[in-house]
């Protein structure tokens, strides 16, 4: 969602800005545009890749700058819409991520005072309010704009009056601040700034910013003066490119052997669970999260479940808040529940607003992120980092298998420390899961045949995808997966579901794909493929190598190497994404930008 960047030094700013807004593209907009500082204020913004707004830049010799771009809430995606926004004398702009609450009540006591609207946006109430209560100071004029507004906000503003300041404030949105040599940068994330520096500051939630290119200062909203850490980012945080793929997610998928090798470490060694703060016997654990990393939480269940005998329960981050109290709270077991929040951003508002709420709960709190500094990584108990590097195509693909390779090595550990595994079993364990980027790479060097199956979805206007037990969130995936990228319409359903009501759907234009292993389950799915099969409906089956039944009864199949059906996820994963990576390539949608979506949700 939006991303916003900010410059203050003693190089030409708006250069700069604009690379750094580059970076963020793969949050997801629809528009963007600039300020900067010349004799007066100049605002350039153009709807559409920000390449459109740069092909009208005017000359600039500012070395104050802010930039942003949008993914709309409030108007549609338009030139007006799109921000900088400014107060009618232009003396103000204003960058936002976030959402005002109550701008209609605002906008209209101010309209009662004169003051006039150019856009639909509920960002434009803030220059106004900003230039209302400016008095000399823009921190105190931003200060009391604050107290006016509702709603969740990142809010970045410059003035004319002040030639090298960017006044900044979070409120349950990211905001970091570059570090450098006589030059600061603000920016949604550090991927914006990596390649100027890798000294951060991490404003906490309610503080405002100022940064000039030789002073950085905080407040909180009495104004008193916070002090704060600079932070050095680790190296391997490296700003993606490409390198010679077609596209950021065909790159990361093919990524995805090595960011399990990253990974492994920070997982397998190092007494895990004491660093996490997991030292007591865990009666319970849930876990939280959305989309893709909600799936990888319901294969972690099964997993942990299977290991430990600890009940867990999976939900949707947005529903958190409304579900009874987590089992172990103030009731009948004594012990603390653990939470576990999944979040490759570690930004996602849902996910931040569990994690809050579990806490208040008196919740013992972990997060399995792939972002260190993240807002989630500040607010929990203790956190899993997982190591993909940078994940720049709006489908989550790498970090959904570090994700799962993170719950497998919590269940391992849990279960070595509960004593359901002794220690032979637990290195029996680590050396199976170590095992599991070869048997990927045995997937990705069969991309062709995948490539195969295509014909097979193209013209489909709905497609199942059904799996039983572990596989039964993989099956979850696919089909969102296929969904995001090539926007055709796709179900995932526990396979003897299907008789419940879809099976209703079923024609001979819309093909299944069924998930076969060889586990206590296969007999049952074969069956499931039968009743598919007589409903003339294309079945596309993965299952095992060597099977011998499956290629008998459906229309292709595609065989996976032998592994553990407990490990099997990993492998179907990838190739339930080279599947939907190419049916999209195939249609010619926007793989990784896929349209509406954001790659960092930050509203809820
Ligand atoms: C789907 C996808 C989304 C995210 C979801 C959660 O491919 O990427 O469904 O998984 O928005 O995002 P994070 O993990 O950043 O909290």
């Amino acid at each position: 969602m939006c991303g916003i960047v900010g410059y203050t030094g003693h190089q030409p700013a708006q250069k700069i800005v604009i690379e750094s807004l580059k970076k963020l593209e793969y949050r997801g907009y629809d528009s963007s545009g600039i300020a900067t500082k010349e004799d007066k204020l100049v605002i350039c913004k153009k709807e559409g890749p920000i390449a459109n707004m740069e092909s009208i830049l005017p000359k600039s010799s500012s070395n104050l700058a802010i930039a942003h771009t949008r993914w709309a809430t409030h108007g549609v995606p338009s030139d007006t819409n799109a921000h900088p926004h400014t107060d009618g004398d232009n003396s103000v702009a204003v960058v936002h991520n976030g959402t005002i609450d109550n701008y209609l009540a605002i906008r209209e006591n101010l309209e009662k005072e004169g003051y006039n609207f150019k856009s639909e946006s509920d960002s434009e109430v803030l220059p106004i309010l900003i230039s209302k209560y400016y008095a000399g100071d823009l921190v105190e004029a931003l200060n009391k704009t604050l107290a006016d507004i509702q709603g969740i906000f990142t809010i970045a503003v410059i003035h004319e009056n002040h030639p090298d300041e960017i006044v900044a404030v979070r409120h349950e949105t990211p905001l970091i601040i570059g570090v450098g040599n006589s030059e600061n940068f603000i920016a949604s994330d550090i991927y914006a700034v990596l390649k100027y520096t890798q000294q951060i500051v991490y404003p906490e939630d309610n503080q405002i910013v100022r940064v000039t290119p030789e002073s950085i200062e905080l407040f909180d909203f009495d104004l008193k003066s916070i002090d704060y850490e600079v932070e050095t980012v680790e190296k391997y945080t490296e700003v993606a490119e490409k390198g010679g793929y077609e596209h950021f997610m065909l790159k990361e998928i093919f990524e995805q052997p090595k960011a399990l090798q990253d990974s492994l470490t920070e997982l397998l060694v190092d007494s895990p669970l004491e660093r996490l703060g997991l030292n007591w016997k865990i009666g319970s654990i849930s876990i939280v999260a959305c989309g893709t990393s909600y799936h990888a939480g319901l294969v972690g269940k099964y997993v942990i479940e299977q290991l430990t005998a600890i009940p867990v329960s999976v939900g949707y981050s947005s529903e958190f808040r409304y579900a009874a109290p987590v089992q172990g709270v103030g009731g009948l077991l004594s012990s603390r529940p653990l939470v576990v929040l999944i979040s490759q951003s570690g930004e996602t508002a849902d996910t931040l607003a569990a994690a809050r709420s579990a806490k208040q709960q008196g919740c013992h709190t972990i997060a399995i992120c792939n972002v260190p500094g993240s807002r989630i990584t500040r607010e929990v108990d203790g956190v899993i980092i997982t190591k993909s590097g940078q994940e720049v195509g709006v489908a989550a693909t790498k970090t959904f298998l570090t994700q799962m390779q993170a719950l497998y090595a919590l269940g391992v550990h849990l279960a070595f420390n509960s004593g359901s595994l002794d220690h032979p079993q637990l290195k029996l364990w680590e050396s199976e899961i170590r095992k599991i980027p070869s048997k990927i790479t045995q997937v990705l060097n069969n991309s062709e045949a995948i490539k195969a199956l295509v014909p097979h979805f193209v013209k489909a206007k709905s497609a199942f995808f059904i799996g039983r037990n572990i596989n039964y969130p993989l099956a979850m995936e696919g089909a969102l997966k296929l969904k995001e990228i090539s926007y055709i319409h796709a179900e995932g359903y526990p396979a003897g579901e299907l008789k419940h009501g879809p099976l209703a759907l079923l024609s001979k234009e819309t093909p299944v794909l069924a998930i076969a292993m060889q586990d206590h389950t296969y007999s049952k799915l074969v069956s499931n493929i039968e009743e598919v099969s007589a409903r003339s409906a294309p079945v596309i089956t993965l299952c095992q190598k060597g099977d011998q039944q499956i290629p008998k009864i459906s229309d292709s199949y595609f065989e996976l190497p032998e592994i553990d059906p407990v490990l099997s996820p990993f492998t179907v994963a990838v190739f339930l994404q080279l599947l939907s990576y190419y049916v999209a390539h195939e249609l010619g949608t926007e793989i990784d930008k896929p349209r509406n979506l954001a790659k960092s949700v930050t509203v809820e």
